[in-house]
């Protein structure tokens, strides 16, 4: 079966279409390369197009008699959609709109959805559960929730059925190293702790006085791995007839940024110089997930998601391309 992968060149993306190949489907990646990587090409065939022209859809839709979608293409920066929300919604909903219309237009009507933690916004109580109220924080958490109410809409009007997949802190690389993290700019905890340790170069902690055991934010972080398989089990309950829903990906536990700075020194072998800072705005003290109704409904379980396998596998990646 070929499924389409939009963002299929990023770094969630381009580990799916691993796990797609490894579980016999072929992935098709479309992808404007805006973020995406050349080097990520390596599974499947590649149409370099965006969400924004529905042309491009269309002619790739048709030139690959695509059966189903995984859909990633988007941007990832939450400071950035503060600045600069008009780029967010453009590219991340109205893209997605294009998508799905092309989709139904020519009956396709199986759809993996990217979504994030992010729609929930500062949450009430952890472990947070789906039915959790959902009040994004910023127009990029908003362009994912968008996108999940299009979704809704568009199963009632035309039977799309879909699944969204809201992820907690992906992290990690393939444990071959031949794919891993890379953004450009880099804001993300591990990959700067590791450029850290790499260079020499001192990390800000943002915040050391929220209200949690250390003080530093806690968050939940999933391997990439366990992320792509996830994927596949969510493609494969959509492909037995199961009806569209949303599921959180998340290991189910948390670390602190202090305990993700030792450990990353543990498994480097080199200090990493910290420094103080304010807190960033807009980060909640404390996202943990539930993922119950993942493991229970799509069979899932995390099996990569240890601190020590994520750490060390983006190590492993962090240090090919960064020689
Ligand atoms: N942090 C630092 N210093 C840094 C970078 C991050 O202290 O240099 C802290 C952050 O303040 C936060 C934690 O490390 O407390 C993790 O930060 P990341 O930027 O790695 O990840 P976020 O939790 O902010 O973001 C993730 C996803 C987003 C998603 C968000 C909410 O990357 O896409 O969770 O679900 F929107």
């Amino acid at each position: 079966m070929n499924v389409l992968v939009t963002g299929g060149a990023g770094y969630i993306g381009s580990h799916c279409c691993k796990e797609l190949a490894a579980q016999g489907f072929r992935p098709v990646v479309f992808d404007d390369l805006s973020k995406g990587h050349r080097e990520n090409l390596r599974w499947g065939e590649f149409y370099q197009g965006t969400t924004g022209s529905r042309q491009d859809l269309a002619e790739c839709l048709d030139r690959h008699r695509i059966e189903a979608v995984m859909h990633f293409a988007a941007f990832i920066e939450v400071g950035e959609s503060v600045a600069d929300p008009a780029a967010y919604y453009r590219n991340n909903v109205c893209g997605s709109l294009n998508l799905l219309q092309a989709m139904v237009q020519r009956g396709i009507r199986r759809l993996v959805f990217s979504s994030s933690a992010a729609v929930y916004g500062n949450p009430a109580r952890v472990p947070i559960d789906e039915e959790h109220a959902r009040a994004p924080l910023s127009p990029y958490g908003w362009s994912k929730q968008m996108v999940e109410t299009l979704l809704a809409d568009f199963d009632v009007a035309w039977g799309l059925r879909a699944v969204a997949l809201r992820y907690f802190n992906a992290a990690g690389a393939d444990a071959s190293a031949e794919i891993g993290e890379q953004h450009t700019p880099e804001s993300h905890l591990i990959p700067r702790l590791l450029d850290a340790a790499m260079a020499g170069s001192p990390v800000e902690i943002y915040g050391t006085d929220y209200a949690t055991p250390d003080g530093t934010c806690i968050r939940d972080y999933i391997h990439v791995t366990d992320l792509a398989r996830a994927h596949v089990a969510a493609l494969e309950h959509l492909l037995n007839g199961r009806p569209s829903g949303a599921f959180n990906l998340g290991q189910g536990r948390g670390f602190s940024v202090r305990e993700v700075i030792h450990k990353t020194m543990e498994i480097t072998g080199r200090p990493i110089q910290v420094r103080t800072a304010a807190r960033r705005p807009g980060d909640a003290p404390m996202l943990i997930a539930s993922n119950e109704k993942a493991r229970r409904e799509l069979g899932w379980t995390p099996r990569h998601s240890d601190l020590e396998n994520i750490l060390a596998t983006a190590w492993q990646w962090h240090q090919r391309i960064r020689r």
